[in-house]
Parts: structure tokens; sequence; C-alpha cells
């Protein structure tokens, strides 16, 4: 979505809230899911609409880990690494990502497809090791598993091909485990 595309959406947003401060968060997970990103110019722009100091912005957009800062790629991998993930194996799984997609934590791969992130508890330490993939959920990880998955994205080139095949990783992918 290009930058005026996203400003109006925010526009609206702000409307709704009537400008208040509690229009941040709404806004901040706005301006992340339909630009991308939180770039400089949205801050600026938020800080303006709102009345708030730009620095107030920032900093709330950097106490949560789910806004970015950085422009991103078309999938953001989150993997979890808080102590049940990483007892059970959150480590192998970063590094089968990272040697899948050629990328180290918090890089994006070249073709702007693939944002890598090691993250804290997804909420999903029931399936753990556990990951996301923008908003999928994919849990019970194996290392055979996840590179079946990740791999199934790079071939992918729409969002619905992927849908039938990965929604529910911990039945549908042959060969898991
Ligand atoms: S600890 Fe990994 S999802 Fe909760």
């Amino acid at each position: 979505m290009s930058l005026k595309k996203c400003k109006e959406k925010l526009t609206q947003i702000l409307d709704e809230y009537g400008k208040e401060n509690e229009a941040l968060l709404p806004c901040l997970h706005a301006a992340c899911e339909k630009c991308g990103y939180l770039s400089e110019e949205t801050i600026s722009f938020l800080a303006e609409k709102l009345n708030l100091p730009r620095v107030e912005v920032y900093s709330v957009a950097t106490f949560y880990s789910m806004f970015n800062l950085k422009k991103t790629g078309k999938y953001i991998i989150r993997v979890c690494v808080s102590l049940p993930c990483y007892l059970k194996g959150s480590r192998k799984i970063l590094e089968i990502l990272k040697d899948e997609l050629n990328i180290e934590i918090n890089q994006t791969t070249q073709d702007k497809k693939f944002t890598l992130e090691a993250v804290s508890c997804l909420g999903l330490c029931e399936q753990a090791p556990a990951m996301m993939i923008n908003k999928e959920v994919y849990g019970n990880l194996t290392p055979k598993k996840v590179r079946q998955i990740v791999r199934q994205y790079k071939l992918s080139t729409t969002e619905r091909s992927l849908k039938a095949p990965l929604q529910n990783p911990n039945s549908k992918i042959e060969g898991a485990g």
C-alpha cells in the first residue's frame, strides 16, 4: 500500500477514535499491517495528528515487538525463543530457517519475501516449539516440518495458494515429525 493510502487509512482510524491518545495503538497496528512497517514519516504523521511528542510515538512503537520500524519482507517469520520453546529446540528451528533463507535474524531476504525474527512467547507454548508466518501459526515444529513449510512459502506466488496445504501444519504436512 502506498504511503498516501496508508495515511488515508490512518486518518479513518483517527476519525473513529476522535484523535485521542487511545488511537495510537490501533493506528500503529494499522500502519504496520497496511504499510508493512512504521516509517519515520508515519511516526511523524501520527505524532502530529495526535498532538503527541514524536518521541512518545516512537517509544510506544519500540516497546512492542510486533511493530516493525524497518521495511520487512512479504512474510515475517517470528520464531519464539522463550524458555518452553527454547527447551524444545527453537534454536535449531532458527538455524534451519537461517540456512533455508540465507539470512540472519532481523534480516530480510534479497527478494524481499522473508524477514526472520526471534521473538518472545507467542502464546503457543502448548505447541512448542512454535513460530508464526504473518498471521498463520505453526506449532510442534521439527526441523523437517520447518523446511517443508518454508519451502512451500518459497514456491508460493499468492497467499491463497498457501492456505490449503498449510492451514493446519500439525496434521497436513506430510511426513512431518
Ligand atoms: S514459549 Fe514459545 S510460544 Fe510460549
